[in-house]
């Protein structure tokens, strides 16, 4: 039996249809989806489950190329076509395809929605079903930051309403108003001299970036504490800095708009430029000399 699926527009066989591996679905699971029964070859509740797809959808800037009265009649000729007594829709749209990064272009990335609908056992009689055994876990839901997961949708949204307020990154606050990580980077601050940052663990990825900085700080004789720190102290820290595999390190000159900060700060750049020293070490890499008097002041 051919499964047929709607991909953009166009009916093909399922294992014909073909997205992108730089769909945004794919990489940062930046999208949104419904099942929909398929009671005696006829949608249950498909009304509902479209107001709820197009508020999911709106509600992380995914603007449908379909309106809703023009899916409703795709989906139902989908549906026609399956002639399945009992069966589901899959829906799922993504922001489409685009280069990897976190910032979503505005306008070039154009939604993918697909939709295919798949057979299903009919319903058990009432009176013989088998009852559902239950476990209980915490609900970590996501908290276990640790794991360097795709699924990236609250970090896009992070990520994006920075810049939209003409900032570059987010940092996150927790529940206890502890400062955490950022949406693609790990946190640091300097404090009386130490380097301090979140422990790694539900809440912080173990950047790689960070592990290197760490060793660092522990060549260059920078105590480190891995710590909690609030957001006011964090805010009001000697020096700020991120760090990631493409950014290296990035010195932070402003919080919540206000500058902190008009130049990198010292020990900042003696990470900084001990970090690369362990670049040339590894690849060989020659960097253009520092350029700042600090750096210039700075031993390596
Ligand atoms: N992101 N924390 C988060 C949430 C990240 O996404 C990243 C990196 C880091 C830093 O990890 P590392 O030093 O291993 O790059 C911390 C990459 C760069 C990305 O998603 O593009």
């Amino acid at each position: 039996m051919t499964e047929w699926v709607w991909l953009n527009g166009t009916v093909t066989p399922l294992s014909d249809a073909k997205v992108s591996i730089e769909d945004r679905g794919y990489q940062f699971a930046d999208g949104v989806y419904e099942v929909i029964r398929i009671y005696n070859g006829k949608s249950f509740t498909l009304k509902e489950h479209l107001d709820r797809l197009y508020r999911s959808a709106k509600d992380i800037q995914i603007s449908l190329s379909i309106d809703q009265p023009a899916l409703t009649r795709e989906l139902n000729n989908l549906i026609a076509k399956a002639a399945l007594k009992d069966a589901m829709v899959y829906l799922q749209a993504t922001r489409g395809t685009c280069p990897r990064n976190h910032l979503y272009p505005e306008t070039a990335c154009k939604p993918t929605i697909l939709f295919y609908v798949r057979q299903l056992p009919p319903p058990p009689v009432i009176g013989q079903i088998d009852g559902v055994k239950l476990i209980t876990l915490p609900d970590e839901r996501w908290k276990r930051c640790w794991i360097k997961s795709i699924a990236l949708l609250p970090n896009v949204l992070a990520k994006n309403a920075a810049v939209s307020t003409g900032a570059d990154e987010a940092v996150f606050v927790d529940d206890n108003g502890t400062i955490t990580e950022c949406s693609v980077s790990n946190f640091y601050a300097i404090i009386k001299g130490a380097l301090v940052t979140h422990p790694v663990g539900p809440k912080v990825l173990p950047g790689i970036t960070r592990l290197v900085v760490l060793d660092c700080a522990g060549q260059l004789g920078i105590p480190v504490q891995e710590r909690a720190m609030t957001e006011p102290e964090a805010a009001s820290a000697d020096e700020i800095f991120i760090t990631s595999t493409t950014r290296e390190i990035g010195w932070v000159s402003h919080w919540n708009g206000k500058q902190t900060a008009s130049a990198p700060g010292l020990l900042t750049d003696r990470l900084h430029q001990a970090f690369r020293k362990r670049v040339t070490q590894e690849t060989g890499y020659e960097f253009a000399a520092p350029r700042t008097r600090r750096a210039i002041a700075a031993p390596t």
